[in-house]
């Protein structure tokens, strides 16, 4: 047997490998996981039945065009079903916005910190990353972003809430930005986290992309719809655009179970978004809670919080661990915990006020 192995791309040398959240562990005292920004929520019946149903038929490929979530979708959002494009969750579609834009020799600009998969897809595609630094109140510096803009740029995420630390960027901000882009350069709006926007002054992407056929906008139904384990999200971008994701997409990427879940979860919009408002409840409860504690907590528009910890991340994380609740630390920043059910954000504001009375 040759002990050389297949000739792989000299450039996945340098891409770090998606980390997944934490799971919380399967033994010992309570533990939940407020590391991967999932709806604590279960499926809700409804929903749950439509996915039981398509389950029967799993022997068959779904359908490949999507067409009763595109439909669906086209009417709830007032827009041409052909903007639409849908996908494996809204990395996978954002992964397609990135190979069909972008290659070898390419810019892809994005905020940092921000989503961590922007550095993967944009290297997978052979691109290469540009990152602008947040501001020091860890938003998105859009002017900075805007100077970073080269003749080799053909992407731009401007991710709204941002991940992981959830602050905002505004219409006129965003607007200004926008017309300082040119036009033959695509910008993503990833709205993963946009239903859990509460700041009137924050653009809905689809309002800006109307106008502008530059802008993309990304939607997931894996958290505010809670069907994170399904993988569907989608795009909605002019044609040029959206007919370029469906020439990227994976051939039956999307599983008939999640294109019914989705369907279902749209028609049992109001119910979800009546929870999505219990987990905005929570939010500011959490919040306000470590504020009232002395912690400095960024405005989020989404659901979870960022501590900036520093040096003292990777303890801080492990205490909150040891009070049975796992939370995403990145070390040496700090750590994003998600809202969860109010007895897991009991614990972690428990944790919390702890480890600020011991360290601080
Ligand atoms: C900003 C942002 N975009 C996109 C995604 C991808 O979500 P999904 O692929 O489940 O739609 C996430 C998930 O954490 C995210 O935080």
């Amino acid at each position: 047997m040759s002990e050389t192995s297949p000739k792989l791309r000299a450039v996945l040398g340098g891409i770090p490998t998606y980390k997944p959240g934490k799971p919380a562990a399967a033994e010992g005292p309570v533990a939940y996981k407020l590391s991967s920004n999932e709806n604590p929520y279960p499926p809700l019946p409804g929903v749950m039945e439509s996915a039981l149903a398509a389950a029967a038929g799993f022997n068959r490929y779904p359908d490949m065009a999507c067409t009763g979530l595109m439909n669906e979708l086209a009417e709830r959002f007032g827009v041409p079903v052909t903007h639409i494009a849908t996908g494996t969750g809204s990395v996978g579609v954002a992964q397609q916005l990135v190979q069909a834009t972008s290659g070898p020799g390419d810019e892809v600009i994005y905020a940092w910190r921000s989503f961590e998969a922007y550095p993967i897809i944009t290297q997978v595609s052979g691109a290469t990353p540009v990152q602008v630094p947040l501001t020091s109140g860890d938003v998105h510096d859009l002017d900075a972003m805007a100077d970073a803009i080269t003749e080799r740029t053909r992407l731009i995420f401007v991710c709204n809430p941002n991940n992981p630390t959830g602050t905002v960027v505004h219409r006129e901000e965003l607007e200004r930005f926008l017309d300082r882009v040119p036009s033959d350069v695509l910008v993503v709006l990833d709205e993963a986290y946009k239903e859990f926007i509460r700041d009137v002054e924050v653009p809905d992407g689809l309002e800006i992309y109307r106008d502008r056929p530059n802008v993309a906008v990304l939607r997931t139904f894996s958290k505010a719809y809670g069907l994170a384990g399904l993988r569907v999200g989608f795009a909605v971008a002019h044609e040029p655009v959206a007919a370029a994701l469906r020439k990227t997409a994976v051939p039956f990427g999307v599983s008939q179970l999640a294109q019914d879940a989705a369907v279902a979860s749209l028609r049992a919009e109001d119910e979800l978004l009546g929870r999505v408002g219990s987990l905005v409840c929570e939010r500011q409860r959490v919040s306000e809670g470590l504020a009232g504690q002395g912690w400095t907590v960024p405005d989020t528009q989404a659901n979870f919080v960022w501590l900036r910890m520093g040096e003292l991340t990777v303890d801080f994380a492990a205490a909150c661990e040891q009070a049975g609740v796992v939370v995403r630390a990145f070390p040496g920043e700090g750590v994003r915990v998600t809202i969860g059910e109010t007895e897991a954000n009991d614990i972690f504001l428990r944790a919390a006020e702890a480890f600020r009375k011991e360290r601080f």
